[in-house]
C-alpha cells in the first residue's frame, strides 16, 4: 500500500475549546496507535520542547491583561518554531506519527479572533515561520459552559485563558466549527459530549482509516 501522505511521518493535531477533552483523547489515541504498531510521539502546545515549555509558563500564567494579542502571537509562534525544530520535524523525518494537543489552529482562533481581529497577522507569520500543517486535525466540539467547568475543575496555575471566561469559549467554539467547514480535507469534527471511551473509539477508528499500514513505514 502506498502512503497517502507527502512526507514519511503522519502529523495529527487535536483542537477545541478548553476542557473539551483534547489532552485525554490525544493520550488515548497515542496509546491506541502504539498498540496497533505505529511509532508515536505524543506532544502538546504551547510547549513540547524545552524552550517552548519555558515560553508556555510565560504565556499561560499571570494576569489576563499581561500580554496583548499581538505579543501573544509572537510568543506562541516562537514556541511553535522551537517545537517543530526540536521535536516535530525530526519525528516526521524518522517516519513517526506525531500526535499533538493543539497546534497552529489555536493561534488562528485564540489570537486571530480576540480583540479587533488579527487573523491576517497570524496567517502571515505562519507562512513565514511555521509553514507546516497537520495531515489530520481532530476538532473536539463541546458545549462552552461544560468545557469551562471541566477546565476549571483542574487544579492548575495555568488559568490565564480560562479567566477570559465563557464568552471567549463561545467565540472559539464558533471559530472551530468554521475551521472544520473551511478545511474539510484535514479537519474531522468529533462530538466531545459523549463518554471518554465513546469519543476515543470514534477518534481511533477515524485515524486508523486514514493511516497507511504500520508495516509500510
Ligand atoms: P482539554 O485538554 O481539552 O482541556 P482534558 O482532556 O484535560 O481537556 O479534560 C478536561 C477535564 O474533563 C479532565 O478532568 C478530564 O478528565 C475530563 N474529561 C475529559 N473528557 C471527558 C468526557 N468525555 N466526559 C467527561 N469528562 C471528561
Ligand atoms: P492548553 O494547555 O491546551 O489548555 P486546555 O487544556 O485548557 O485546553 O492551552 C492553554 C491555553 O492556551 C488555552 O486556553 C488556549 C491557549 N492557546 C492560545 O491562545 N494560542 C495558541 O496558539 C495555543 C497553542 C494555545
Amino acid at each position: 500500500m502506498t502512503t497517502q501522505f507527502p512526507r514519511r511521518g503522519v502529523f495529527i493535531s487535536f483542537e477545541g475549546i478548553d476542557g473539551s477533552g483534547k489532552s485525554t483523547q490525544a493520550r488515548l489515541l497515542a496509546e491506541a496507535l502504539e498498540a496497533a504498531g505505529y511509532p508515536v510521539v505524543l506532544t502538546r502546545e504551547p510547549g513540547g520542547s524545552t524552550g517552548a515549555e519555558e515560553i508556555r509558563s510565560l504565556v499561560l500564567e499571570g494576569d489576563p491583561s499581561r500580554w496583548s494579542p499581538e505579543t501573544e502571537i509572537l510568543l506562541f509562534t516562537a514556541a511553535r518554531r522551537d517545537h517543530l525544530e526540536k521535536r516535530i520535524w525530526p519525528a516526521l523525518d524518522a517516519g513517526k506519527v506525531v500526535v499533538t494537543d493543539r497546534f497552529a489552529d489555536s493561534t488562528r482562533l485564540y489570537q486571530g479572533l480576540r480583540g479587533k481581529g488579527l487573523r491576517d497577522e497570524v496567517d502571515q507569520l505562519h507562512d513565514m515561520i511555521i509553514r507546516t500543517e497537520p495531515d489530520i486535525t481532530f476538532v473536539i466540539d463541546m458545549d462552552p459552559a461544560e468545557g469551562l467547568s471541566r477546565a476549571k475543575g483542574r487544579q492548575t496555575s495555568e488559568e490565564r485563558f480560562e479567566d477570559f471566561g465563557e464568552e471567549l469559549q463561545r467565540k472559539m467554539r464558533a471559530g472551530f466549527l468554521d475551521l472544520v467547514r473551511t478545511h474539510p480535507e484535514r479537519c474531522i469534527l468529533i462530538d466531545g459530549g459523549r463518554s471518554v471511551e465513546a469519543v476515543a473509539l470514534d477518534v481511533r477508528d477515524r485515524a486508523l482509516s486514514r493511516l497507511p499500514e504500520p508495516a509500510d513505514r
